[in-house]
Protein backbone atom coordinates (compact mmCIF):
# COMPACT_ATOMS: atom_id res chain seq x y z
CA UNK A 1 0.00 0.00 0.00
CA UNK A 2 2.80 2.27 -0.12
CA UNK A 3 1.86 3.93 -3.16
CA UNK A 4 -0.78 5.76 -1.16
CA UNK A 5 -1.15 9.37 -1.12
CA UNK A 6 -1.74 9.08 2.54
CA UNK A 7 -1.18 7.08 5.17
CA UNK A 8 -1.80 6.91 8.97
CA UNK A 9 1.82 8.52 10.61
CA UNK A 10 4.28 6.18 11.96
CA UNK A 11 3.78 4.30 15.00
CA UNK A 12 0.01 5.72 15.16
CA UNK A 13 -3.03 2.81 13.71
CA UNK A 14 -6.44 2.21 12.95
CA UNK A 15 -8.54 0.46 15.03
CA UNK A 16 -10.61 -1.48 12.42
CA UNK A 17 -13.58 -3.11 13.18
CA UNK A 18 -12.20 -6.57 13.55
CA UNK A 19 -9.68 -5.43 16.44
CA UNK A 20 -12.84 -3.03 17.60
CA UNK A 21 -14.54 -6.50 19.25
CA UNK A 22 -11.40 -6.90 21.10
CA UNK A 23 -11.97 -3.68 22.69
CA UNK A 24 -15.52 -3.97 23.41
CA UNK A 25 -15.29 -6.99 24.99
CA UNK A 26 -11.52 -5.60 27.08
CA UNK A 27 -13.69 -3.03 27.68
CA UNK A 28 -16.93 -4.75 29.12
CA UNK A 29 -14.46 -6.96 31.30
CA UNK A 30 -12.47 -3.95 32.72
CA UNK A 31 -16.38 -1.89 33.50
CA UNK A 32 -17.52 -5.22 35.03
CA UNK A 33 -14.61 -5.40 37.41
CA UNK A 34 -13.92 -2.13 38.61
CA UNK A 35 -17.67 -1.25 39.06
CA UNK A 36 -18.28 -4.52 41.37
CA UNK A 37 -15.36 -3.15 43.18
CA UNK A 38 -16.88 0.36 43.34
CA UNK A 39 -14.48 1.85 41.09
CA UNK A 40 -16.32 5.34 39.13
CA UNK A 41 -14.54 6.00 35.23
CA UNK A 42 -13.03 9.04 35.05
CA UNK A 43 -11.47 10.79 31.74
CA UNK A 44 -8.48 13.39 31.72
CA UNK A 45 -7.75 15.24 28.85
CA UNK A 46 -5.84 14.16 26.23
CA UNK A 47 -3.53 17.08 26.50
CA UNK A 48 -2.13 18.57 29.58
CA UNK A 49 0.22 21.46 31.16
CA UNK A 50 3.17 20.06 30.19
CA UNK A 51 4.30 20.61 34.27
CA UNK A 52 1.77 18.27 35.29
CA UNK A 53 3.82 15.65 33.50
CA UNK A 54 7.40 16.73 34.06
CA UNK A 55 6.52 17.16 38.03
CA UNK A 56 4.91 13.38 38.46
CA UNK A 57 6.82 11.04 35.84
CA UNK A 58 10.03 13.01 36.69
CA UNK A 59 12.22 14.88 34.79
CA UNK A 60 14.78 12.12 33.83
CA UNK A 61 12.38 9.59 33.11
CA UNK A 62 12.78 8.40 29.71
CA UNK A 63 9.00 9.50 29.14
CA UNK A 64 9.53 12.97 30.05
CA UNK A 65 13.34 12.87 28.67
CA UNK A 66 12.25 11.76 25.11
CA UNK A 67 8.88 10.53 24.96
CA UNK A 68 6.36 13.12 25.18
CA UNK A 69 4.55 14.55 22.08
CA UNK A 70 5.16 18.28 23.38
CA UNK A 71 3.55 21.84 21.94
CA UNK A 72 3.19 25.06 22.27
CA UNK A 73 -0.12 26.86 22.16
CA UNK A 74 -0.29 30.29 20.20
CA UNK A 75 0.00 32.18 23.72
CA UNK A 76 3.66 30.22 23.98
CA UNK A 77 2.01 27.74 26.95
CA UNK A 78 3.27 24.34 26.50
CA UNK A 79 1.33 21.36 26.68
CA UNK A 80 1.98 17.74 26.11
CA UNK A 81 -0.39 14.57 24.58
CA UNK A 82 -0.96 12.62 27.76
CA UNK A 83 2.12 9.53 27.68
CA UNK A 84 -0.36 7.76 30.80
CA UNK A 85 -2.91 8.49 33.26
CA UNK A 86 -2.12 8.77 36.89
CA UNK A 87 -0.56 12.17 36.52
CA UNK A 88 -3.75 13.51 34.83
CA UNK A 89 -5.83 11.61 37.21
CA UNK A 90 -3.76 13.06 40.58
CA UNK A 91 -4.22 16.55 39.17
CA UNK A 92 -8.27 16.48 38.44
CA UNK A 93 -8.75 14.63 41.75
CA UNK A 94 -7.34 17.76 43.75
CA UNK A 95 -8.33 20.70 41.36
CA UNK A 96 -12.02 18.94 41.75
CA UNK A 97 -11.39 18.51 45.48
CA UNK A 98 -12.04 15.05 45.56
CA UNK A 99 -9.79 15.08 48.19
CA UNK A 100 -12.61 15.63 50.39
CA UNK A 101 -14.41 12.13 49.44
CA UNK A 102 -14.72 9.13 51.72
CA UNK A 103 -11.37 7.18 51.45
CA UNK A 104 -10.18 5.28 49.50
CA UNK A 105 -11.49 7.38 46.06
CA UNK A 106 -11.42 4.54 43.23
CA UNK A 107 -10.95 5.63 40.17
CA UNK A 108 -11.05 4.02 36.36
CA UNK A 109 -10.07 4.90 33.05
CA UNK A 110 -9.98 3.76 29.47
CA UNK A 111 -8.04 5.94 27.59
CA UNK A 112 -5.91 6.99 24.60
CA UNK A 113 -2.09 7.64 25.52
CA UNK A 114 0.74 9.34 23.01
CA UNK A 115 4.21 8.21 23.70
CA UNK A 116 6.78 9.43 20.84
CA UNK A 117 9.24 6.02 21.01
CA UNK A 118 10.50 3.78 18.12
CA UNK A 119 7.83 1.81 16.91
CA UNK A 120 7.61 -1.77 17.21
CA UNK A 121 6.06 -5.18 17.91
CA UNK A 122 3.46 -3.42 21.08
CA UNK A 123 5.12 -0.35 21.58
CA UNK A 124 3.17 2.19 19.67
CA UNK A 125 2.93 6.33 18.97
CA UNK A 126 -0.85 6.13 19.95
CA UNK A 127 -2.14 2.99 22.21
CA UNK A 128 -4.63 2.73 24.80
CA UNK A 129 -4.46 1.69 28.29
CA UNK A 130 -6.80 0.60 30.64
CA UNK A 131 -6.09 1.20 34.38
CA UNK A 132 -7.46 2.23 37.89
CA UNK A 133 -6.44 4.14 40.88
CA UNK A 134 -6.80 4.14 44.23
CA UNK A 135 -6.27 7.08 46.60
CA UNK A 136 -6.18 7.96 49.87
CA UNK A 137 -5.70 4.23 51.74
CA UNK A 138 -1.46 2.95 52.97
CA UNK A 139 -2.90 -0.54 53.62
CA UNK A 140 -0.82 -2.96 51.79
CA UNK A 141 -3.90 -4.99 51.32
CA UNK A 142 -5.16 -2.49 48.82
CA UNK A 143 -2.27 -2.93 46.88
CA UNK A 144 -2.79 -6.92 46.66
CA UNK A 145 -6.96 -5.71 46.38
CA UNK A 146 -5.29 -3.83 43.00
CA UNK A 147 -3.07 -6.60 41.70
CA UNK A 148 -6.22 -9.09 42.25
CA UNK A 149 -8.65 -7.25 40.09
CA UNK A 150 -5.70 -6.53 37.13
CA UNK A 151 -5.15 -10.59 37.71
CA UNK A 152 -9.17 -11.22 37.79
CA UNK A 153 -9.35 -9.09 34.29
CA UNK A 154 -7.03 -11.09 32.38
CA UNK A 155 -8.22 -14.40 33.77
CA UNK A 156 -11.62 -13.41 32.15
CA UNK A 157 -9.47 -11.93 28.93
CA UNK A 158 -7.96 -15.40 28.76
CA UNK A 159 -4.13 -14.69 29.12
CA UNK A 160 -4.00 -15.18 32.53
CA UNK A 161 -1.76 -17.96 32.15
CA UNK A 162 0.13 -16.89 29.76
CA UNK A 163 1.77 -14.20 32.19
CA UNK A 164 3.69 -14.06 34.91
CA UNK A 165 3.49 -11.68 38.26
CA UNK A 166 7.05 -9.80 38.84
CA UNK A 167 6.57 -7.99 42.39
CA UNK A 168 9.04 -5.76 43.80
CA UNK A 169 9.62 -3.25 46.66
CA UNK A 170 11.36 0.36 46.24
CA UNK A 171 11.31 1.62 49.44
CA UNK A 172 10.50 4.56 50.70
CA UNK A 173 11.73 7.80 49.28
CA UNK A 174 14.74 7.68 52.71
CA UNK A 175 15.36 4.06 51.67
CA UNK A 176 16.34 5.30 48.92
CA UNK A 177 18.24 8.04 49.43
CA UNK A 178 20.63 5.72 50.88
CA UNK A 179 20.63 3.27 48.21
CA UNK A 180 21.14 6.14 45.17
CA UNK A 181 24.76 6.78 46.98
CA UNK A 182 25.50 3.04 46.94
CA UNK A 183 25.03 2.53 43.40
CA UNK A 184 26.55 5.63 42.56
CA UNK A 185 29.61 3.86 44.15
CA UNK A 186 29.06 0.53 42.99
CA UNK A 187 28.70 1.68 38.92
CA UNK A 188 31.52 4.26 39.62
CA UNK A 189 34.77 2.43 37.74
CA UNK A 190 32.18 0.78 35.42
CA UNK A 191 31.32 3.24 33.42
CA UNK A 192 32.60 1.97 30.12
CA UNK A 193 30.69 -1.30 30.16
CA UNK A 194 27.37 0.36 30.46
CA UNK A 195 25.28 1.94 27.47
CA UNK A 196 24.76 5.34 26.75
CA UNK A 197 21.63 6.10 28.22
CA UNK A 198 22.64 4.44 31.49
CA UNK A 199 26.02 6.23 31.58
CA UNK A 200 23.68 9.18 31.35
CA UNK A 201 21.58 8.15 34.39
CA UNK A 202 24.18 7.15 36.19
CA UNK A 203 23.97 10.26 38.57
CA UNK A 204 20.69 11.71 37.95
CA UNK A 205 18.24 8.34 38.06
CA UNK A 206 20.66 5.34 38.91
CA UNK A 207 18.11 2.88 39.97
CA UNK A 208 17.05 3.48 36.07
CA UNK A 209 20.08 1.26 35.87
CA UNK A 210 18.56 -1.76 37.12
CA UNK A 211 15.96 -2.55 34.81
CA UNK A 212 18.02 -1.69 31.75
CA UNK A 213 17.10 -4.11 28.95
CA UNK A 214 20.91 -3.86 27.37
CA UNK A 215 23.20 -6.84 27.98
CA UNK A 216 25.81 -5.52 29.56
CA UNK A 217 23.70 -3.32 31.68
CA UNK A 218 21.69 -6.18 33.17
CA UNK A 219 24.68 -8.54 33.95
CA UNK A 220 26.11 -5.29 35.39
CA UNK A 221 22.68 -5.09 37.62
CA UNK A 222 22.64 -8.73 38.56
CA UNK A 223 25.65 -7.81 40.57
CA UNK A 224 24.54 -4.42 41.91
CA UNK A 225 23.92 -4.11 45.43
CA UNK A 226 20.31 -4.95 46.47
CA UNK A 227 17.34 -2.58 47.73
CA UNK A 228 16.57 -5.00 50.37
CA UNK A 229 19.61 -3.76 52.71
CA UNK A 230 18.59 -0.62 53.04
CA UNK A 231 15.14 -0.70 53.69
CA UNK A 232 13.36 0.35 57.01
CA UNK A 233 11.33 -1.47 58.69
CA UNK A 234 8.08 -0.28 57.79
CA UNK A 235 8.80 -0.78 54.55
CA UNK A 236 9.84 -4.47 54.89
CA UNK A 237 6.49 -4.86 57.30
CA UNK A 238 4.58 -3.11 53.94
CA UNK A 239 6.18 -5.96 51.51
CA UNK A 240 5.86 -9.00 54.00
CA UNK A 241 2.24 -8.18 54.61
CA UNK A 242 1.44 -7.90 50.89
CA UNK A 243 3.09 -10.76 49.62
CA UNK A 244 0.84 -12.53 52.31
CA UNK A 245 -2.26 -10.90 51.55
CA UNK A 246 -1.30 -12.30 47.50
CA UNK A 247 -0.75 -15.61 49.19
CA UNK A 248 -3.81 -15.37 50.53
CA UNK A 249 -5.35 -14.44 47.70
CA UNK A 250 -3.86 -17.47 45.77
CA UNK A 251 -2.06 -15.48 43.20
CA UNK A 252 0.99 -16.82 42.30
CA UNK A 253 4.11 -14.06 41.68
CA UNK A 254 7.59 -14.04 41.22
CA UNK A 255 10.05 -11.51 43.32
CA UNK A 256 12.03 -9.56 41.21
CA UNK A 257 14.49 -7.31 43.01
CA UNK A 258 15.62 -5.65 39.79
CA UNK A 259 12.26 -4.31 38.73
CA UNK A 260 11.93 -0.75 39.24
CA UNK A 261 9.83 0.70 37.14
CA UNK A 262 10.22 3.75 34.28
CA UNK A 263 8.33 6.65 35.99
CA UNK A 264 9.11 8.46 39.34
CA UNK A 265 6.68 8.76 41.44
CA UNK A 266 6.25 5.02 42.79
CA UNK A 267 7.37 3.90 46.45
CA UNK A 268 7.18 0.43 48.27
CA UNK A 269 5.39 -1.49 45.78
CA UNK A 270 5.91 -1.91 41.91
CA UNK A 271 4.43 -5.01 40.30
CA UNK A 272 4.51 -5.48 36.41
CA UNK A 273 2.47 -8.36 34.27
CA UNK A 274 5.16 -10.14 32.24
CA UNK A 275 4.28 -12.80 29.00
CA UNK A 276 6.26 -16.06 30.23
CA UNK A 277 7.47 -15.99 26.04
CA UNK A 278 8.36 -12.39 26.09
CA UNK A 279 9.57 -11.33 29.14
CA UNK A 280 10.24 -8.06 30.23
CA UNK A 281 9.89 -6.46 26.88
CA UNK A 282 6.51 -6.65 26.91
CA UNK A 283 4.81 -6.45 29.81
CA UNK A 284 1.23 -6.09 29.62
CA UNK A 285 0.68 -4.07 32.52
CA UNK A 286 2.25 -2.29 35.35
CA UNK A 287 1.35 -0.18 38.23
CA UNK A 288 2.81 0.07 41.74
CA UNK A 289 2.26 2.61 44.94
CA UNK A 290 2.78 6.22 44.45
CA UNK A 291 2.63 7.63 48.05
CA UNK A 292 4.22 11.02 47.43
CA UNK A 293 2.80 12.56 44.29
CA UNK A 294 -0.59 13.65 45.62
CA UNK A 295 1.44 16.22 47.76
CA UNK A 296 4.29 16.60 45.22
CA UNK A 297 1.72 18.09 42.65
CA UNK A 298 0.14 20.56 45.86
CA UNK A 299 -2.09 18.42 47.67
CA UNK A 300 -1.93 16.84 51.35
CA UNK A 301 0.20 13.73 52.12
CA UNK A 302 -2.11 10.68 50.49
CA UNK A 303 -1.16 7.23 49.95
CA UNK A 304 -2.38 6.11 46.42
CA UNK A 305 -1.78 2.35 44.28
CA UNK A 306 -2.56 2.05 41.23
CA UNK A 307 -1.77 0.10 37.56
CA UNK A 308 -2.42 0.62 33.80
CA UNK A 309 -2.11 -2.22 31.43
CA UNK A 310 -1.96 -1.28 27.71
CA UNK A 311 -4.46 -2.56 25.58
CA UNK A 312 -2.87 -3.73 21.59
CA UNK A 313 -0.75 -5.66 24.18
CA UNK A 314 -3.11 -7.55 25.59
CA UNK A 315 -5.20 -7.30 22.11
CA UNK A 316 -2.28 -9.37 20.48
CA UNK A 317 -1.67 -11.96 23.82
CA UNK A 318 -5.66 -12.68 23.08
CA UNK A 319 -4.96 -13.16 19.36
CA UNK A 320 -1.98 -15.20 20.49
CA UNK A 321 -4.02 -17.50 22.85
CA UNK A 322 -6.49 -18.21 20.14
CA UNK A 323 -9.30 -16.19 22.06
CA UNK A 324 -12.02 -14.64 19.85
CA UNK A 325 -14.30 -12.17 21.48
CA UNK A 326 -17.88 -12.26 20.78
CA UNK A 327 -18.89 -11.08 17.72
CA UNK A 328 -21.76 -8.58 18.36
CA UNK A 329 -21.81 -7.10 14.77
CA UNK A 330 -22.95 -10.25 13.63
CA UNK A 331 -26.06 -9.59 11.00
CA UNK A 332 -29.16 -11.62 12.22
CA UNK A 333 -31.62 -10.86 9.65
CA UNK A 334 -31.07 -10.07 6.16
CA UNK A 335 -34.20 -8.18 4.18
CA UNK A 336 -34.52 -8.53 0.65
CA UNK A 337 -37.18 -6.63 -1.69
CA UNK A 338 -38.19 -6.30 -5.07
CA UNK A 339 -40.42 -3.25 -6.64
CA UNK A 340 -41.80 -0.15 -4.77
CA UNK A 341 -44.44 -1.42 -2.78
CA UNK A 342 -42.28 -4.11 -1.69
CA UNK A 343 -39.65 -1.19 -0.78
CA UNK A 344 -41.56 0.64 1.04
CA UNK A 345 -43.25 -1.85 2.96
CA UNK A 346 -39.45 -3.46 3.83
CA UNK A 347 -38.15 0.32 5.38
CA UNK A 348 -40.05 -0.11 8.20
CA UNK A 349 -39.97 -3.73 8.31
CA UNK A 350 -36.38 -3.04 8.99
CA UNK A 351 -36.49 -0.41 11.54
CA UNK A 352 -39.14 -2.84 13.86
CA UNK A 353 -36.78 -6.08 13.56
CA UNK A 354 -34.07 -3.23 14.56
CA UNK A 355 -36.30 -1.97 17.21
CA UNK A 356 -36.54 -5.20 18.71
CA UNK A 357 -32.75 -5.62 19.22
CA UNK A 358 -32.39 -7.58 16.03
CA UNK A 359 -29.21 -6.29 13.50
CA UNK A 360 -31.20 -6.44 10.54
CA UNK A 361 -29.33 -4.93 7.03
CA UNK A 362 -31.08 -4.06 3.72
CA UNK A 363 -29.65 -3.58 0.65
CA UNK A 364 -32.68 -0.94 -0.26
CA UNK A 365 -30.17 0.88 -3.15
CA UNK A 366 -30.04 -2.53 -4.69
CA UNK A 367 -32.36 -3.52 -7.43
CA UNK A 368 -31.55 -7.17 -8.68
CA UNK A 369 -32.62 -10.30 -6.11
CA UNK A 370 -29.54 -11.79 -7.41
CA UNK A 371 -27.23 -8.78 -6.30
CA UNK A 372 -28.98 -8.51 -2.81
CA UNK A 373 -28.85 -12.49 -1.60
CA UNK A 374 -25.58 -12.66 -2.70
CA UNK A 375 -25.03 -9.91 -0.37
CA UNK A 376 -27.10 -11.56 2.24
CA UNK A 377 -24.30 -14.91 1.74
CA UNK A 378 -21.73 -12.09 2.08
CA UNK A 379 -22.95 -10.80 5.47
CA UNK A 380 -23.12 -14.37 6.91
CA UNK A 381 -26.60 -13.17 7.40
CA UNK A 382 -29.06 -16.02 9.58
CA UNK A 383 -32.15 -15.42 8.09
CA UNK A 384 -33.26 -13.28 4.81
CA UNK A 385 -37.00 -11.97 4.63
CA UNK A 386 -38.04 -11.42 0.84
CA UNK A 387 -41.00 -9.84 0.26
CA UNK A 388 -41.46 -9.35 -3.62
CA UNK A 389 -44.65 -8.45 -5.76
CA UNK A 390 -46.70 -11.31 -4.92
CA UNK A 391 -45.73 -11.62 -1.46
CA UNK A 392 -46.96 -8.14 -1.14
CA UNK A 393 -50.21 -8.87 -2.93
CA UNK A 394 -50.68 -11.71 -0.96
CA UNK A 395 -50.08 -10.36 2.31
CA UNK A 396 -47.07 -12.79 3.13
CA UNK A 397 -42.88 -12.78 3.26
CA UNK A 398 -40.77 -15.35 2.46
CA UNK A 399 -38.69 -16.18 5.53
CA UNK A 400 -35.41 -18.10 4.16
CA UNK A 401 -32.84 -19.65 6.88
CA UNK A 402 -29.74 -19.17 5.34
CA UNK A 403 -27.43 -21.52 7.45
CA UNK A 404 -29.92 -24.45 6.14
CA UNK A 405 -30.90 -22.99 3.04
CA UNK A 406 -34.59 -23.84 3.67
CA UNK A 407 -37.40 -21.49 3.35
CA UNK A 408 -40.99 -21.15 3.29
CA UNK A 409 -43.79 -18.85 2.38
CA UNK A 410 -45.42 -17.15 6.11
CA UNK A 411 -48.28 -14.65 6.74
CA UNK A 412 -46.57 -10.99 6.80
CA UNK A 413 -48.54 -9.61 9.68
CA UNK A 414 -46.54 -11.35 13.06
CA UNK A 415 -43.54 -11.67 11.03
CA UNK A 416 -41.26 -8.82 13.22
CA UNK A 417 -43.02 -11.19 17.01
CA UNK A 418 -42.02 -14.32 14.77
CA UNK A 419 -38.26 -13.51 14.66
CA UNK A 420 -38.19 -11.97 17.66
CA UNK A 421 -38.85 -15.44 19.06
CA UNK A 422 -36.92 -17.22 16.19
CA UNK A 423 -33.73 -15.18 17.42
CA UNK A 424 -33.77 -15.84 21.26
CA UNK A 425 -36.61 -14.63 22.28
CA UNK A 426 -36.70 -10.67 21.91
CA UNK A 427 -39.91 -8.82 21.80
CA UNK A 428 -41.38 -5.71 21.18
CA UNK A 429 -40.97 -3.24 24.08
CA UNK A 430 -41.00 0.31 24.70
CA UNK A 431 -38.11 -0.13 26.65
CA UNK A 432 -35.73 2.37 26.26
CA UNK A 433 -32.08 1.95 26.09
CA UNK A 434 -31.68 4.49 29.00
CA UNK A 435 -33.81 2.29 31.40
CA UNK A 436 -31.70 -1.16 31.24
P1 LIG B 1 3.52 1.94 32.12
O1 LIG B 1 4.25 0.73 32.55
O2 LIG B 1 4.31 3.05 31.57
O3 LIG B 1 2.70 2.43 33.40
O4 LIG B 1 2.40 1.56 31.08
C1 LIG B 1 1.46 0.56 31.36
C2 LIG B 1 1.26 -0.32 30.13
O5 LIG B 1 0.91 0.47 28.99
C3 LIG B 1 2.51 -1.08 29.68
O6 LIG B 1 2.70 -2.25 30.45
C4 LIG B 1 2.15 -1.40 28.23
O7 LIG B 1 1.32 -2.54 28.13
C5 LIG B 1 1.36 -0.18 27.81
N1 LIG B 1 2.23 0.69 27.03
C6 LIG B 1 3.11 1.62 27.49
N2 LIG B 1 3.72 2.24 26.47
C7 LIG B 1 3.24 1.71 25.34
C8 LIG B 1 3.47 1.92 23.94
N3 LIG B 1 4.33 2.85 23.51
N4 LIG B 1 2.77 1.17 23.04
C9 LIG B 1 1.89 0.24 23.46
N5 LIG B 1 1.62 -0.01 24.76
C10 LIG B 1 2.28 0.71 25.69
C11 LIG B 1 1.92 3.54 33.44
O8 LIG B 1 1.55 4.13 32.47
C12 LIG B 1 1.45 3.90 34.84
N6 LIG B 1 0.62 5.11 34.73
C13 LIG B 1 0.68 2.75 35.47
C14 LIG B 1 0.15 3.09 36.81
C15 LIG B 1 -1.10 3.44 37.13
N7 LIG B 1 0.87 3.13 37.93
C16 LIG B 1 0.08 3.50 38.94
N8 LIG B 1 -1.12 3.71 38.44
Amino acid sequence: MSNLKYQSPKGVHDILPDDHLYFSFIKKVVRHHCRRAGFRRISTPIFENVEVFKRSIGESSDIVEKEMFVFESKSGKRFALKPESTAGVVRAYLEHGMSNLPKPVELYYIEPHFRYNRPQKGRYRQFHQFGFEVLGEADPAIDAQVIYIAHRINQDLGIADRLSLQLNTIGSSDDRKQFREDLVNYYTGKERSLCEDCRRRMHGNPMRLLDCKEEDCQILASMAPKLESVLSEDSQEHFKLLQEYLNELGLKYELNSTLVRGLDYYSHTVFEFWSKHEGAQNATGGGGRYNGLVEAMGGEDTPAVGYAAGIERTISYMKEAGIRPPNKDKVDIFVAQLGLVAKKKSLSLINSLRDIGINTVGAIGKSSMKGQMGLADKLNAKYSLILGQVEVKEGTIILRNMERGSQEIVPFEGIVEKMGELLGGRKLSSKKLWEE
